[in-house]
């Protein structure tokens, strides 16, 4: 250990959830090893940990140092900072008025194809002025944080011109210089086919391919590239296209795949060996079988399956057998997942997806990390790792979605900086 002193001594951890001891994305079996800590502490300096384990070994190793501040957990849960792998942050507008034609039976396709949906919150976003989508997700950031967030992933794809996708992508960056939060980028241009493209999706893939993709490169304002590969919005073709062509400018790429119909987006996401492929719910076992063998990451997104009233879940328990590496996000959106907490996640991916409260931390922490390329730096707590933690007002990890509809959060750490407290 090579510091000259300890900036944060966090002691009196009842229950430390490590994620040590597997560096890659957990699949299988090392997806419920949480390498839990009983009586655990975190010294950390630099905004980093310095070392991490049993109390007794921990204040052994930094002994002689000087301890500028402690802070006694008082017998509490101990996290990795949670990562959400894949949201809709920067938008303009809400949609409460789908609920009432959700209820009536109108399905999500159908309301986009009648030009609502994702088409109004495009429609919300190009009116917006960048402050006013500053603003506004900048307090969606901050309830993501309150709810244990530390680092989030955020889309454009509400703009579907080059100016408009290139403001939302520069909220994105502004939040990630001026929120303690750290934001990672992707472009999503082909998220839905704009209104005044109608009838001419070949023109509006082009666009994306030909204009937007090589100017969200050049002003280096996204690292991922996704597509909503779905019946009525980006065919598999398309997709390919799209994805190939960000692939070959250096973009790493992401898709929402096999959402609603199975349209073979999770082979797809294999032959082109995305980082992760989300969604799935209606995935078959040959596309999870092209997703193994290619090493993509599954982000199954529970909240959007329960706020879609889709009576149909990402069959989760069936990716962990396969042997896929799982994770879990929020997918926040104003339409199909209106929610920041990561909790109610944690709740609905042991109710919905069968998973256990290991297999969801799990998902949320390390396997998250690895769904946005941060796997080296975040999602586990290990010497040498970004300080980032939280301390929940739980006394053990199944504790977090049994009590559900609440917040457990007790105090976020990010880069050892107390942040929420
Ligand atoms: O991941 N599926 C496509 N995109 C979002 C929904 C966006 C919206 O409805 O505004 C999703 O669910
Ligand atoms: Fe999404």
């Amino acid at each position: 250990m090579n510091v000259q002193q300890i900036d944060l001594l966090v002691y009196n951890i009842g229950s430390l959830v490590t994620m040590q001891g597997h560096p890659g994305p957990r699949a299988g079996e090392s997806m419920s090893n949480v390498a839990a800590v009983k009586n655990g502490a975190v010294a950390i300096a630099d905004g980093k940990i310095a070392a991490v384990g049993p109390e007794k070994e921990v204040r052994d190793k930094i002994s002689g140092l000087t301890i500028i501040e402690e802070l006694d957990a008082q017998g509490r849960l101990v996290t990795p900072g949670l990562v959400d792998p894949h949201t809709h942050l920067v938008h303009g507008g809400s949609r409460e008025h789908e609920l009432t034609l959700k209820l009536q039976g109108v399905s999500y396709l159908d309301i986009l194809a009648q030009g609502g949906g994702i088409l109004s919150t495009v429609r919300a976003t190009r009116q917006s002025t960048e402050e006013e989508l500053y603003q506004k997700a900048r307090t969606s950031l901050d309830i993501m944080m309150l709810h244990g967030a530390t680092t989030v992933e955020a889309k454009s794809g509400y703009g579907l011109t080059v100016e408009d996708e290139l403001k939302q992508l520069r909220v994105a960056k502004q939040l990630n210089d001026t929120h303690p939060a750290d934001i990672v980028s992707t472009f999503m241009g082909a998220h839905a086919v704009p209104t005044e493209y109608k009838g001419r999706p070949e023109d509006y893939v082009k666009l994306v391919i030909h204009e937007m993709l090589p100017e969200v490169k050049q002003q280096g304002l996204a690292e991922f590239c996704d597509v909503f590969c779905e019946h009525g919005v980006f065919t598999v073709d398309e997709s390919r296209r799209i994805l190939t062509a960000a692939q070959e400018m250096g973009f790493g790429c992401k898709i929402h795949a096999d959402e609603i119909e199975p349209m073979g987006g999770a082979q797809l996401a294999g032959e082109l060996k995305c980082i992760s492929a989300e969604h799935l719910l209606a995935a078959t076992d040959e596309g999870f079988e092209r997703m193994r063998e290619a090493g993509v990451i599954a982000v199954c997104l529970p909240a959007t399956s329960f706020n879609l009233r889709l009576q149909k879940h990402a069959r989760a328990r069936k990716m962990i057998e396969m042997g896929l590496p799982v994770s879990l996000s929020t997918d926040y959106n104003p339409g199909s997942s209106p929610t920041e907490s990561l909790q109610l996640v944690m709740t609905l991916g042991c109710l919905n997806l069968g998973m256990t409260p290991e297999e969801v931390i799990t998902a949320l922490t390390i396997n998250a990390a690895h769904a946005i390329g941060r796997g080296d730096t975040i999602g586990s707590l290990e010497a040498g790792k970004q300080a980032d933690l939280v301390i929940y007002n739980a006394p053990s990890l199944a504790y977090l979605p049994y009590h559900f509809g609440i917040n457990h959060v007790d105090t976020v750490i990010k880069k050892g900086k107390t942040v929420v407290s």
